[in-house]
């Protein structure tokens, strides 16, 4: 990439997961990027992995997930900071960096459900994205809504995007499955 071209890498402060990373784990990380010429770390957490919680499952109330760790982090390493998870009002976003604990924050939901909202967030008071809230909460469902928003966002057919999360979870999982079928025609005799 060369010297000019700015290197992130997102990394967990926790898989929540037993047995997998942990925090003391993901501090012994960081030290290690410290000494490379990555330009950002960003701190998130959570995995993909079947019956583990995502880190946007995390139960941790309404507020951003990972900022304190994040603050510990920026204690042992000059690389900046971001973190990501949880952030849904501008306000919380500029309380994080004000607070000194983290030089960025980044979005993931709020920008799916407005992928205007850094223009928003720059000219608009008040200019948060609206999210939905689910009358259930199962494993992976909040994930599959917001592929499926994701879709329909690349489609560009997020005006008529109207799914409730078991029709979003129904639709995102057979679409893996047909994918999955695709990939063992192909890939079957490997
Ligand atoms: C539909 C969807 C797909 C995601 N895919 C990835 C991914 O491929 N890699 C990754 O590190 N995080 C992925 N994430 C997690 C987000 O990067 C982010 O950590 C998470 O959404 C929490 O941030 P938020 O509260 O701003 O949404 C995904 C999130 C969503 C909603």
């Amino acid at each position: 990439m060369g010297d000019a071209f700015p290197i992130g890498i997102k990394i967990n402060s926790t898989d929540q997961l037993e047995g997998a990373l942990t925090e003391e784990d993901a501090m012994e990380m960081i030290g290690i990027i410290d000494q490379t010429s990555i330009d950002l770390i960003d701190i998130s957490g959570g995995t993909y992995f079947p019956g583990a919680p995502a880190s946007l499952d995390s139960s941790s109330g309404s507020g951003p997930y990972f900022v304190s760790f994040a603050q510990r982090a920026k204690q042992i390493t000059t690389i900046p900071i971001m973190a990501t998870g949880g952030f849904k009002t501008r306000q919380q976003a500029v309380d994080a960096i004000a607070s000194g604990a983290v030089d960025m924050v980044s979005i993931g939901r709020g920008m799916a459900l407005n992928p205007n909202l850094a223009n928003d967030w720059l000219n608009i008071e008040g200019g948060d994205s609206k999210f939905p809230r689910f009358a259930t909460n199962p494993l992976g469902g909040v994930t599959a809504w917001y592929s499926m928003r994701l879709t329909a966002l690349a489609e560009d057919n997020e005006d008529a995007f109207d799914l409730d999360l078991e029709s979003a979870m129904s639709t995102y999982y057979a679409r893996d499955e047909a994918r999955c079928d695709e990939w063992r025609q192909v890939f079957g005799d490997v």
